[in-house]
């Protein structure tokens, strides 16, 4: 690694203003932040706070009001959708609440599906399927498909695919908010591995303060503004 490498995610006086009028909020009020390849990040902070909206920014799903967002050293904010949408496909793993998996699908082949896409032969998009699915407790499930999974099954299903491609960047929201702690920790688990061995960077909203503890470093956003960053241990001393 050089000092030069650019980061996976930037951004500089971060501005998102939603609403106008009466109803013009300032969701985000100038947010500063540089993650690195291969960081493992927590973002914290109450409801309201504008977490969720910070996230749709860094995966180029939004683009800012003010101020710059760059992903993998690309400026979003100039961008038009479909050059967004490229960004988008090329760099960022999404893992959302709620997911939308292909119901006619075994869990195997929702997760090959992104695989076969970008151009990948059979077997290694198998492979990488049965890898994935094995890690999250899922290698004796591959040939059900969805209705026939739990909702927490169909969540890790959901996370293996996003993480098929091997993106550049990984992004949570609350991703492990309906597991229960033993399938919560094989997640964070492989997101450990990931950011470890791939330099993948993971950056998770999470609520839960257990597993923001198994991350390396915490962003604590209080009213649109980072109002701490550091060393996880030490965000989580000084949030007492
Ligand atoms: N379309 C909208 N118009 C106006 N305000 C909005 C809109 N969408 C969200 N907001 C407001 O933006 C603020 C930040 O929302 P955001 O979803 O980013 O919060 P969050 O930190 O993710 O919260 P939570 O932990 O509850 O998920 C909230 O006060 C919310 O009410
Ligand atoms: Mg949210």
């Amino acid at each position: 690694m050089t000092a030069a490498e650019t980061p996976a995610l930037e951004t500089r006086g971060l501005v998102r203003v939603l609403g106008d009028g009466e109803m013009r909020t300032e969701i985000l009020r100038g947010v500063d932040l540089t993650i690195r390849r291969g960081e493992f990040c927590a973002i914290v902070g109450p409801s309201g706070s504008g977490k969720s909206t910070l996230m749709y920014l860094l995966g180029a799903l939004d683009r800012p009001t003010g101020g710059t967002v760059a992903v993998d050293g690309e400026d979003t904010a100039a961008m038009d959708e479909t050059l967004l949408a490229s960004v988008r496909n090329r760099k960022i793993g999404f893992i959302f609440q709620f997911h939308y998996l292909m119901p006619e699908f075994t869990a195997e082949e929702n997760v090959m599906m992104p695989v076969l896409k970008r151009g990948s032969p059979v077997r290694e998009a198998r492979e990488r399927a049965r890898g994935l699915l094995d890690e999250l407790g899922l290698g004796d499930k591959l040939h059900r498909v969805p209705s026939r999974l739990s909702g927490g099954e169909q969540q890790r299903v959901a996370i293996a695919r996003a993480l098929a491609n091997e993106p550049l960047v990984v992004l949570g929201d609350e991703p492990t908010g309906n597991l229960d702690t033993k399938n919560a920790d094989r997640v964070f688990a492989v997101f450990e591995r990931l950011a470890k061995e791939k330099r993948q960077t993971i950056v998770v909203v999470t609520h839960d303060p257990h597993m923001a503890a198994r991350t390396a470093r915490v962003v604590r956003i209080v009213d649109g503004r980072i109002v701490d960053d550091g060393p996880t241990r030490e965000v989580l001393e000084r949030m007492g």
